[in-house]
């Protein structure tokens, strides 16, 4: 019964289900959005990439807990994950009004911590803060399109750690 709530210009063109992702959203939206996201979101590595229950020997269990436990053949898995999501963002690079912050630090939810948010120790892509970021984008003072260098490029990245319990 969803399908009559997706926009109808998706729906022509694509799988109704596949209407309902961000990737397609995004082409019928009007208002300027800007896109916060990691390229190693740990949510999305830990439930979508590699969910507990596709690795029934625990090949991936420390990677999933602390990215620098992962291995040369992980990072290179990951370092593929990214690359589809910059291949997936090349259509929005060309919007005019459209702004970008994709970090490569091990983390998800990063505008409503004031460590990833805008703090000294902030991670930072061009020396800009996230607030930096959207500031530049919201108020027209820059451009604002940035992408980090991948993973494990940024030393000023915060990278969540869970095998600290
Ligand atoms: C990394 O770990 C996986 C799973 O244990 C293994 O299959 C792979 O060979 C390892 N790669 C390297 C380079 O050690
Ligand atoms: C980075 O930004 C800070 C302020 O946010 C500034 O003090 C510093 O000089 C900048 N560093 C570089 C290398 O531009
Ligand atoms: C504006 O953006 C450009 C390109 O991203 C950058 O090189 C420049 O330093 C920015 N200027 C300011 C004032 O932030």
């Amino acid at each position: 019964g969803l399908r009559k709530s997706l926009h109808k210009d998706c729906i022509a063109r694509k799988e109704p289900a596949e209407c309902l992702f961000p990737k397609e959203i995004i082409k019928n939206i009007a208002t300027p959005v800007f896109l916060l996201h990691s390229a190693y979101d740990f949510w999305q590595i830990q439930n979508i990439l590699i969910p507990e229950g596709s690795d029934p020997y625990h090949y991936w269990q420390k990677c999933r807990l602390d990215i620098h436990n992962c291995n040369a053949t992980q990072v290179e898995i990951l370092q593929g994950y990214r690359r589809s999501l910059l291949k997936a963002l090349k259509e929005f690079q060309k919007n005019k009004e459209g702004g970008m912050f994709i970090s490569s630090c091990f983390i998800h939810c990063q505008a409503w911590m004031t460590e990833t948010w805008h703090a000294p120790t902030s991670p930072r892509i061009n020396n800009k803060t996230i607030a930096e970021s959207v500031g530049d984008w919201y108020f027209n003072r820059n451009a604002s399109k940035k992408i980090d260098c991948p993973f494990l490029c940024n030393p000023t990245c915060y990278h969540v750690n869970f095998t600290h319990g």
